[in-house]
């Protein structure tokens, strides 16, 4: 069993992994041991930066009693042209599940298929799972539920906007995303969206009376070269005081983070009292801890 995008997912498997890693947290901040992954490895295998994905991961590992290993496009033998199948076989040999965070989705789908052991995606350019599990765990401390919210992605139609799309579409809450001209997510996507999920409509109609507004940066890994046109073509999609205005007066504001102050968010409003990305960061944690359990126990 791998998890590669939300959708492979059952509503009732997302509210059990959510269950779980809400108990996890409670049980890591009462010190109550919870070694259940005794002896396992986690292999994590890396072509772009990260430092929540790798270190919650890795920390959730450790918290679980197993242990991990860390593989860099440019320490290993990926980075020197060997097949993905290849290496998919060989980490299947030595460890007892697989992170794997890369450019196009077909390369992690091409290592699921010759793996022996499960496969997490830790974000390629189409999906990010395990963040928007993370968002969905926040939303439900913060709001009791997610049933009957109003959520606002306001940027660019990217990884996180997929994987939202499909959260959305399994859990049923409303979904509104505002993207510029050009920047909404692609049609494979948005066609197997929900009666729930509204995709590019207005910046206004998408944020008034949001219960939760969520960005990302304007540039992702792997387009940075496109980063001077982007900021001109999201102007108007900042998440900022005057937009935050129009949305409910307690209305949670998420970033994935890493977040471009002056960009997609304003320094004022990340630090701001509607801001959760803590807590939001700190889930990933929890929620892949409860993730490793399902898979690897
Ligand atoms: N949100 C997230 O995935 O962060 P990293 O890129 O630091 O892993
Ligand atoms: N959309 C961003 C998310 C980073 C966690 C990226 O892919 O770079």
């Amino acid at each position: 069993m791998n998890l590669l995008t939300i959708s492979e997912l059952s509503k009732a498997e997302i509210d059990a992994l959510v269950e779980r890693a809400i108990e996890l947290k409670a049980m890591r901040a009462e010190g109550t041991p919870h070694k259940v992954l005794d002896g396992k490895t986690l292999g994590l295998i890396f072509e772009k930066a990260s430092t929540r994905t790798r270190v919650s991961f890795e920390a959730g590992m450790n918290q679980l009693g197993g242990g991990s290993v860390f593989l860099s496009q440019e320490a290993s033998q990926i980075g020197r042209g060997e097949p993905v199948k290849d290496t998919a076989r060989v980490m299947s040999r030595y460890v007892d599940a697989v992170v794997i965070r890369t450019f196009g989705h077909g390369i992690i789908e091409e290592f699921a298929e010759y793996a022996d052991v499960p496969v997490i995606n830790g974000l390629t350019d189409m999906h990010h799972p395990c963040q928007v599990l993370a968002d969905v765990m926040t939303m439900v401390e913060e709001k009791g539920s997610y049933d009957g919210l109003k959520v606002a992605w306001i940027g660019d139609g990217n990884n996180m906007a997929n994987s939202w799309i499909e959260v959305a579409t399994i859990l049923g809450f409303d979904l509104s995303i505002a993207c510029p001209e050009g920047y909404c997510p692609e049609e494979v996507i948005t066609a197997e969206a929900g009666g729930n999920v509204k995709v590019c409509t207005t910046v206004e109609a998408a944020v008034e009376g949001a219960d939760v507004l969520n960005t990302d940066v304007w540039a992702s890994m792997g387009q940075e070269e496109e980063q001077k046109i982007r900021i001109e073509a999201f102007k108007g999609y900042q998440i900022n005081a005057e937009m935050l205005r129009l949305a409910k007066s307690d209305a949670m504001v998420m970033h994935c983070l890493p977040a471009h102050r002056g960009e997609e968010i304003t320094d004022e409003v990340i630090e701001g009292k509607n801001s959760v990305v803590w807590n939001q960061a700190e889930n990933r944690l929890h929620i892949q801890k409860a993730i490793l359990e399902r898979l690897i126990k």
